[in-house]
């Protein structure tokens, strides 16, 4: 099982299309994915169809578990969904407080790392969809994952956040003592404008070894698979956006596989 945490502090950069694009390619190779809501806001989970008002038993569970409180409904459970079949351990808005509750504790910032062995079901991938801030989810998923990978927009404003998003890696990663493997994805790319150009050179200059070499282009039928609640890569893997999606997904199964054999 490999897992994949998709993160940037900065909200609407095409994180959780991101995290659904690349489950949807998993599946089209008949891989099986599991995807995780880190984000009160449980926009991933809404995508799916669930009610995050109905959802407390799972990411919040997991936490409450391993704080040694009781958790909501026997959870965490995962949820399976109609959507090609993805699984999904849902947020909830409770995820909100876990960092004033509980944020001090030791062991704190790997419940999801020692969790996920727990829940039941096979999976061969997981796929996780961090919150736009700093905390204990994010750090969570940050020390889970054998790959990262950032979304940016491709924008003037964006390479700021990038900078900050790099120098949390790396206060985090002092602390474990690894900083994660990560893949900077240029997305909402518009060929078209002045602004996507510059800030895509920019993102190459400074950032090189780590951009990945193709972009995510700005597609307008990500809008309506996030309607009809399905992934664009098995709705129309033929879109744009569902192609470049697919390209980045065969990258990073094909970075998993060196990942291995450095390690064996
Ligand atoms: N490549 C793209 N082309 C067009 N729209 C996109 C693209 N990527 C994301 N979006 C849209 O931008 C909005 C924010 O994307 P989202 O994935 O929710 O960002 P985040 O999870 O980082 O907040 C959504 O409405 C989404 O449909
Ligand atoms: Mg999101």
């Amino acid at each position: 099982m490999t897992i994949w945490a998709v993160a940037n502090q900065k909200g609407g950069v095409g994180k959780t299309t991101t995290v659904i694009s690349l489950a949807g390619a998993l599946r089209q190779r008949g891989e099986r994915v599991l995807v995780v809501d880190l984000d009160p806001h449980a926009s991933l989970s809404s995508y799916l169809g669930l009610d995050p008002e109905q959802t407390d038993d799972g990411v919040y569970s997991l936490f409450l578990k391993a704080v040694g409180e009781a958790p909501v409904n026997g959870g965490p459970r995962v949820r399976h969904t109609g959507a090609d079949d993805i699984d999904i351990l849902p947020a909830s808005p409770a995820l909100a407080v876990l960092d004033r509750k509980y944020g001090t504790r030791t062991g704190m910032g790997v419940v999801l790392q020692r969790g996920l062995g727990g829940l039941k079901g096979e999976w061969d991938h997981v796929i996780l969809d961090c919150p736009p801030m700093l905390g204990i989810l994010m750090v969570n998923a940050l020390a889970a994952c054998d790959q990262l990978v950032i979304p940016v927009q491709t924008e003037f404003l964006a390479l700021n956040g990038l900078r900050r998003m790099l120098r949390t890696l790396e206060m985090i990663g002092r602390s474990r003592g690894v900083v994660p493997d990560y893949l900077i994805v240029p997305t909402q790319f518009d060929r078209r404008t002045r602004a996507s150009l510059q800030s895509l050179y920019t993102l190459r200059d400074e950032f090189a070894p780590h951009v990945w070499e193709q972009v995510i282009p700005v597609d307008t039928r990500f809008r309506e698979a996030s309607r009809l609640g399905r992934p664009l890569t098995t709705l129309s893997p033929e879109a744009r956006g569902a192609r470049a999606y697919d390209a980045l997904c065969r990258d990073l199964m094909s970075s998993d596989k060196q990942l291995r054999e450095v390690a064996s």
